[in-house]
């Protein structure tokens, strides 16, 4: 039996939707992705991003902007994009260099335009459970989770880390779906006794190998959200060759979960832009 998930069949798929959906709607989505100073691993999620836009017709605006620059000039652009009318959706690429106030950048995009769901306004309707644009990561897993029949009502969810961008919005969306819901982090005790009993494990740690064999309950559906770079190749934050032998469906990186993250931002593009032109 084939336990791995396919996330680049499952994005080409989005993908294909996406760009049918613009062409039969004669819609002309925009995103601008802002980029401070020049972080190598954010030149490639960049580049990815464009390629993806291209691909289904999304015009990209790269802004590019050396580290030097203050935060005011940061916050000048998205004002500027914020009251651009042809920019539907705006991304600031974190992290962002050492210095620069996060929260307060990312609190100066419209909320309408914020394709990354990390605005106050966007963090509080996903908790509320109100319409708003979800960060792309955590709604790529949930995808996968669905495109692959997994489910979650009252099952027993593990999420390994806690971050603004995966972690904690993926606690909201799994409860939406009635799962139980626990969530481990770098101070948590003995995590192998949460990861062991979840029928569900999400793992985004950014820690190559943290997920071993015996941490995982037999039959589990593992997904792998981290990307790390170990002798110049890519791996995740699961033991994969070990933990497939026991999980019932598991995400290789790469090639799972990333695809996704990037089709599901070219879906908020879509998204911002229909909320913003009435369509
Ligand atoms: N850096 C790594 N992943 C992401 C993402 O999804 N959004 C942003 N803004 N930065 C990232």
């Amino acid at each position: 039996m084939n336990n791995i998930i396919d996330g680049i069949k499952a994005s080409l798929e989005l993908k294909k939707e996406i760009k049918k959906e613009i062409e039969k709607d004669n819609l002309t989505p925009s995103l601008a992705v802002i980029q401070v100073g020049d972080n190598k691993a954010s030149e490639i999620y960049v580049r990815n991003k464009q390629r993806a836009c291209c691909e289904v017709g999304i015009n990209f605006i790269s802004i590019k902007l050396p580290d030097t620059i203050s935060e005011d000039v940061i916050i000048r652009e998205i004002q500027r994009l914020n009251n651009d009318i042809s920019v539907n959706g705006i991304l600031v690429q974190l992290p962002l260099p050492n210095g620069f106030d996060e929260g307060k950048i990312i609190n100066e995009i419209n909320p309408l335009k914020d394709v990354d769901g990390l605005t106050f306004p966007n963090v509080g309707n996903l908790v509320l459970e109100n319409e708003c644009l979800v960060s792309c990561t955590p709604y790529g897993v949930m995808e996968l989770l669905r495109l692959y029949n997994v489910e979650l009502s009252g099952k027993d969810v593990c999420i390994v880390g806690r971050s603004n961008l995966v972690g904690k919005p993926l606690i909201q969306l799994l409860l939406q779906k009635d799962a139980t819901v626990s969530i481990c982090h770098s101070k948590s005790k003995n995590i192998k006794d949460y990861t062991k009993r979840a029928d569900v494990l999400i793992v985004a740690a950014g820690h190559p190998n943290l997920i071993t064999k015996d941490m995982v309950k037999d039959g589990a559906v593992v997904i792998d959200v981290g990307i790390n770079k170990e002798n110049d190749s890519l791996c995740g934050d699961v033991a994969f060759d070990e933990v497939i032998k026991k999980a019932s469906l598991i995400t290789p990186v790469p090639g799972g979960v990333g695809p996704m993250t990037v089709a599901s931002l070219l879906k908020n593009v879509v998204k911002a832009y229909k909320i913003q032109n009435r369509v």
